[in-house]
């Protein structure tokens, strides 16, 4: 365990320590490791700045690779070469493919200032965001190793009544076949690594389509699968916008599956292309956006709802799917927690995610940082400002957006993910039931946070939530794989929950063997 205080810690303590250890496995949870959290003015654990001078120097080591966008014939290519390597990855024992993603795990977890690096150059996240991301992506391959262990181990079913004999009966699970992972910028490596690792393992083969903002996080998170033994030709990576490469690889008559994560409106043309196709139905996995909310009643300490709101909404910029888009505040408590709010926004440090005590980097690029621009213009004309905007700290920095807030009229006039660290607040009174309804029929079913010091109050409302994740007196970010399973309903996505126990049967075929004997 590090000792915060120690001042000769240094990276390669760092790496040899069990950074990713399962929380599931009993092990202690990172936070842990690495000793007591030493909160920035976010309240984000910022141990990670004892190895300030390893990351900095990685960082100024990292080449960003270009690379070559994906024809149509590269496609089909790949393709034949994913369908032709198919049956052998598939016959491998799974003890085999889990201990491949075990070396990757490994290998990741001594590789973290790189990847980091990477994140903070390609992803623009801030330091604690990109190392919080690495031990996502390693938790993510050590987790899909010990499930696919469980899952596809053959189970025996009781004979068809007692006392028979002669018959055995068995259910196995085997890999669907080529599988087409596609996934955004937001989380480059941990969304990536979590869905190639969740194929590969139950015995698929894999053709990922990763973000074209993020092209050198996903090459190199190929070059390590392969390494750490991943025939090249099991999974392949390639490159180029999801209008053109990404819809080419669904339309693929060979495809058997296709995990997607990102907007909602892909999700749903993605849904209609596979559709449209002829030959078998093919399976969707889609993890997409929401219209996240928290509700905080009377009783909640206004400083813990300062604090999680701080989290939730501005956290990574607010691009994070679990992002808090809309605090639904009762009107005894909001002028008291909103003047917290507000106080505690005009601490944090905004702009450049390359320094380290940064709490807030700047939005991926000019595309989403205008698109941004244009959804707070229109709640300027619509919503009350709770706050004057201020300049970023780093004025050079582009795309930066400091947070910012807007009070509006009524839960149902928010309509639209802002994917930003802009949020909307309301304020209610009267039945806190009614305030979950007009929640629910947003569509949307993400992540809900509940503030109340009323346990049974809590229960009720996240029983009434037609939401994945409830997160109850605390922030709605960062799921942490094997202990909070994520992924919403709705407009939010399909299921199976990422980093939960029912994620990788979706993956598999079922087969039940009866066997006269
Ligand atoms: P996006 O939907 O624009 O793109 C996601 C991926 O889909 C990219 O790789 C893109 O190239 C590809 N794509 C785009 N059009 C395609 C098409 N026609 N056919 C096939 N592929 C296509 O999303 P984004 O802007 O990259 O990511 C942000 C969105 O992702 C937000 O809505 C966010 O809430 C959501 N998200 C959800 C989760 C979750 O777990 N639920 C996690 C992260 C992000
Ligand atoms: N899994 C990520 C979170 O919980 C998106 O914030």
């Amino acid at each position: 365990v590090h000792q915060l205080a120690d001042p000769a810690c240094g990276v390669d303590e760092l790496l040899r320590s069990p950074l990713h250890l399962l929380p599931a496995s009993g092990l202690p949870l990172p936070r842990d490791l690495f000793g007591p959290a030493r909160p920035n003015s976010m309240g984000v654990d910022l141990s990670v700045r004892r190895d300030r001078d390893a990351l900095l120097q990685a960082r100024q080591t990292a080449v960003l690779p270009t690379v070559a966008e994906a024809s149509a014939d590269d496609v089909a290519a790949a393709a034949q070469r994913s369908l032709a390597a198919a049956p052998a990855w598939r016959r491998r024992p799974v003890t085999q493919r889990a201990a491949v993603l075990r070396h990757a795990a490994d290998a990741l977890q001594n590789r973290l200032p790189a990847f980091c690096a990477l994140l903070v150059d390609e992803g623009r996240k801030t330091w604690p965001d990109a190392v919080a991301e690495v031990r996502e992506a390693i938790d993510f391959l050590r987790y899909y190793a010990v499930e696919a262990e469980r899952v596809m181990a053959p189970v025996n079913l009781p004979a068809p009544w007692p006392g028979v004999t002669g018959e055995t009966n068995t259910l196995r699970l085997h890999g669907r076949g080529m599988w087409v992972c596609i996934s955004p910028w937001n989380f480059p490596l941990a969304i990536f690594v979590g869905q190639v690792a969740a194929a590969l393992v139950t015995g698929n083969t894999v053709l990922a389509k990763p973000a074209e903002q993020t092209p050198g996080v996903a090459l190199a998170a190929v070059g390590l699968l392969h390494d750490a033994g991943v025939p090249s030709d099991v999974l392949q990576v390639l490159h180029g916008p999801g209008e053109t490469v990404g819809a080419t690889l669904v339309a693929h008559p060979g495809v058997a599956g296709v995990a997607f994560t990102g907007s909602t409106a892909v999700a749903k043309h993605i849904q209609r292309a596979l559709a449209a196709k002829d030959g078998p139905i093919v399976p969707l996995i889609a993890e997409t956006g929401g219209i996240n909310a928290m509700l905080v009643d009377p009783s909640a300490l206004p400083e813990q709802v300062c604090d999680a709101v701080l989290q939730s909404a501005f956290r990574s910029a607010g691009q994070r799917c679990s992002a808090l888009r809309l605090l639904c505040l009762h009107e005894d408590i909001a002028e008291r927690t909103l003047a917290m709010i507000a106080g505690a926004v005009a601490e944090l440090r905004v702009g450049d995610p390359a320094r380290i005590d940064t709490d807030i980097g700047p939005l991926i690029d000019a595309e989403a940082h205008a698109k941004l621009c244009a959804q707070v213009e229109r709640l300027r004309r619509h919503g009350r400002p709770l706050w004057a905007e201020r300049p970023p700290r780093d004025l050079a920095v582009p795309h930066v957006q400091t947070p910012l807030a807007f009070e509006v009229d009524s839960i149902a006039a928010v309509r639209e993910e802002i994917f930003g660290p802009v949020l909307q607040v309301v304020r209610w009174s009267g039945d806190a039931a009614l305030v979950i309804d007009d929640i629910n029929a947003l569509g949307h079913g993400l992540t809900l946070g509940i503030q109340t010091r009323i346990d049974s109050r809590a229960q009720a409302l996240a029983t009434r939530a037609q939401v994945g994740n409830v997160y109850v007196n605390r922030n709605t970010v960062g799921a942490v794989v094997g202990l909070q399973p994520f992924g919403g309903e709705g407009l939010s996505g399909t299921g199976p929950k990422a980093g939960g126990p029912h994620y990788l049967p979706r993956f598999c075929v079922e087969q039940t063997l009866t066997v006269n004997t």
